[in-house]
């Protein structure tokens, strides 16, 4: 009998502690209110970005690893059967964090309700075609895309333009959704940033991590400013500047901002096609940053409306150094500008106004 209930009384702790342990489960199932999913918005979800990016968001890249999210997905009537197909795929790649997807053409129904909108949809530069041509689509492109968030996405949405010419896709969306706050409306340049990055982790063989604080100046073309003059490097004896590190003003000045510049167009040149991964990557870093904050000390560049600061001209969507703390974006001020990099602010600054023109002018 004594040696029956030695044996049982191990066997009657370990089913009372795995009971209270469901018991707990069950209560802490009732507990968990995780958190709401967020309504996310990609425009050319068919496109080459698109297909790059919603995984990433799907997986957390974009709004952190326990956000949820529901994906809608728009693009034209031509591209329907395809943007179908990337909705299974996103389906079938039974990603924990996705709680719905939406693929449609109707850019009511995938504008309605959506607190993030990453816009890829516009309309490439084809063989023949005239820089006014591309505008004149783009324009009308986003001005239809502004009405439509302006009326049904959340009050509170905020927009990343991807689509070129981005800086003024992201100012005529500013122009005709103005129920959005200006200051939720912007455009991607943080792949210059990152291309930045990149370039000065190669040239001194340093951790791309251990790199920070680059410029990218201006306008998403080849007229934009990458300027290393304020970027640091993480070094074993601490914090150390990228210039003296790199003691090569030439190369800072010259190939540096060549090689920033020209960079989508030797991916083009290597790929046939022009650069996606990259791109998906640098938006969610974007709208990480934006929505999550940066790392104390540090800053990214990002296409915002300018409130008139280093001179350039209010209202303009101009990439800027900034910082982000609580969903808001702060344009770092008082960097000292010297002439080489005042000389270049002002040229982007210039084709961006030119821009503006030409874009109103297709509006008219
Ligand atoms: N800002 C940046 O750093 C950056 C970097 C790379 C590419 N881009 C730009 O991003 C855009 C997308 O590039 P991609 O390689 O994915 O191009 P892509 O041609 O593969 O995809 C674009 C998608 O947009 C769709 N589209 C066209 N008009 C639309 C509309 N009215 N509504 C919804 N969708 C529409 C197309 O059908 C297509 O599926 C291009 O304008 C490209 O120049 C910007």
């Amino acid at each position: 009998m004594e040696q029956l209930l030695s044996l049982e009384t191990p066997l009657v702790v370990m089913g009372c502690v795995l009971l209270s342990w469901k018991i707990v489960r069950h209560i802490w199932s009732f507990l968990d209110v995780g958190k709401d999913p967020v309504t996310v918005l990609v425009t050319g979800a068919a496109g080459q970005i698109g297909y790059a990016l919603v995984p990433m968001i799907a997986r957390g890249e974009m709004l952190g690893p326990d956000q949820p999210v529901i994906i809608h997905m728009l693009d034209i009537e031509a591209a329907a059967d395809s943007l179908n197909g990337v909705k299974m795929e996103l389906i079938d790649a039974a990603l924990p964090l996705l709680k719905g997807v939406v693929a449609t053409t109707d850019v009511v129904e995938a504008c309605s309700g959506v607190e993030v909108a990453v816009m890829v949809g516009g309309f490439p530069r084809k063989e023949g075609m005239e820089r006014k041509d591309v505008m004149s689509k783009n324009v009308s492109i986003y001005k239809a895309h502004a009405a439509a968030l302006g009326q049904h996405a959340a009050p509170h949405c905020k927009v990343l333009v991807v689509a070129n010419p981005a800086n003024t896709n992201a100012l005529i969306l500013k122009e005709f959704a103005p129920s959005i706050p200006e200051k939720n409306i912007t455009c991607l340049t943080r792949l210059d940033h990152n291309r930045a990055l990149g370039q000065i982790s190669e040239k001194l063989d340093a951790d791309v991590s251990d790199v920070k604080n680059v410029i990218v100046w201006g306008n998403h073309s080849s007229s934009q400013y990458p300027d290393a003059t304020h970027a640091t490097v993480n070094t074993v004896a601490g914090e150390k500047s990228a210039r003296e590190l790199i003691a090569d003003d030439k190369w800072l000045k010259g190939e540096f901002v060549a090689r920033v510049q020209e960079r989508g167009a030797v991916i083009i040149k290597a790929r046939k096609m022009s650069s996606a991964l990259s791109a998906a990557s640098a938006a969610c870093d974007h709208m990480r940053d934006w929505l999550l904050g940066t790392p104390k000390g540090s800053w990214v560049s990002m296409g915002v409306c300018s409130d008139g600061s280093y001179g350039i001209p209010a209202g303009l969507v101009y990439s800027f150094p900034v910082t982000c703390h609580n969903g808001q974006w702060s344009i770092v001020k008082g960097l000292k500008i010297d002439e080489f990099s005042r000389e270049k602010m002002d040229i982007s600054a210039k084709e961006l106004m030119e821009e503006k023109t030409l874009a109103y002018s297709c509006l008219n």
